[in-house]
C-alpha cells in the first residue's frame, strides 16, 4: 500500500435543501465507521456550517465547497471567497470540474487563479482535469489532460503544490453509469504522476492524491481502487446516499 493518503470525496452538487443536507450528514456520521481513508463532504455553501458542526468531533471526515472565488473580497455579487469558507471549517474547495468548466465557462486560467487563492488562504483545492469523449475517441486524452494539469497547476510552488489533491474525471464517465475501466483509469493517472514528477520531482508526485471519479458506486469502486496510481474517489450521485459512500469509502 503506498504511503499517500486514500481520499473519498463526496461532491452533493446542487442537491439536498438545508434539512435534507444535515440529515445526510448526521446518517454519515452515525454509521461511519473509524478509518484511516480521509473522507471528505462537499456540500453547497449553505450546508457548510450546519455541516462543519456535524462533523466536527469526527477523525478523517472533513468539509469541502465546491467552489469559490480567485479575489480576496469586494464587489462581487454572488460570490464567496477563500477566507469565508475557512471561516466556516472548510478545509477543501473542489475546483475546475467540468461542469464548471463546461456551463460556466470556466478557464484553465481562471481555475489556476482560484487554486492559488485557495492555497494562500489556508485551503487545499481538489482539482478536476479529464476528456470529453470525442477527444477519448480521436485518442487526445492524454495531450488534453496534460495541457489542463499544466495550466492549472504548474505555476504553483513546490510548497503550494504539496496541498494539491488531483481528481480525474472523464467528462464522458460522470453521471452517465459509464465508468472508465480500472486500467483507463490506472494509465492516466501513471500518466498524470509522470507529469508530476517532471514537474516537481518524483517525491512530490508519489506524495500526491489522484482519485477517480465518475460513476463510481460500492459494485465498482474496490477494483478501481486497487490500481496502483489510484487513491480514492470524486463521488457525485452516490454521495448522496449514506449507505453508499460509506461502502465507498470502505473499498480500499
Ligand atoms: P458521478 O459524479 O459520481 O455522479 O458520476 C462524479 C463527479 O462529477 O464528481
Amino acid at each position: 500500500m503506498s504511503k499517500r493518503q486514500h481520499i473519498v470525496a463526496g461532491n452533493w452538487k446542487m442537491n439536498k435543501d438545508y434539512e435534507e443536507g444535515r440529515a445526510l450528514a448526521l446518517e454519515i456520521v452515525e454509521k461511519l465507521q473509524p478509518s484511516e481513508t480521509i473522507m471528505v463532504l462537499g456540500t453547497p455553501y449553505i450546508h457548510l456550517k450546519g455541516v462543519a458542526h456535524i462533523i466536527s468531533d469526527i477523525n478523517n471526515l472533513y468539509l469541502a465547497a465546491q467552489n469559490c472565488h480567485q479575489e480576496d473580497s469586494g464587489a462581487y455579487t454572488g460570490e464567496i471567497s477563500t477566507d469565508m469558507l475557512r471561516s466556516v471549517g472548510c478545509t477543501y474547495v473542489i475546483l475546475g470540474h467540468s461542469e464548471r468548466r463546461e456551463y460556466f465557462q470556466e478557464s484553465d486560467e481562471l481555475i489556476a487563479a482560484k487554486v492559488s487563492q485557495a492555497i494562500r488562504h489556508g485551503l487545499k483545492p481538489i482539482f478536476c482535469c479529464g476528456e470529453l469523449l470525442q477527444t477519448r475517441e480521436a485518442g487526445a486524452q492524454e495531450a488534453v489532460v496534460g495541457e489542463q494539469v499544466k495550466k492549472g497547476l504548474f505555476n504553483l510552488t513546490p510548497e503550494e503544490f504539496s496541498q494539491v489533491v488531483i481528481a480525474y474525471e472523464p467528462v464522458w464517465a460522470i453521471g452517465t453509469g459509464k465508468t472508465a475501466s480500472p486500467d483507463q483509469a490506472q494509465e492516466m493517472h501513471a500518466f498524470i504522476r509522470g507529469l508530476l514528477a517532471a514537474q516537481y520531482g518524483d517525491e512530490a508526485a508519489q506524495a500526491t492524491s489522484i482519485l477517480y471519479g465518475g460513476s463510481v458506486k460500492p459494485d465498482n469502486a474496490q477494483e478501481i481502487f486497487s490500481k496502483t496510481d489510484v487513491d480514492g474517489g470524486l463521488i457525485g450521485g452516490a454521495s448522496l446516499k449514506a449507505n453508499d459512500f460509506i461502502a465507498i469509502a470502505n473499498s480500499f
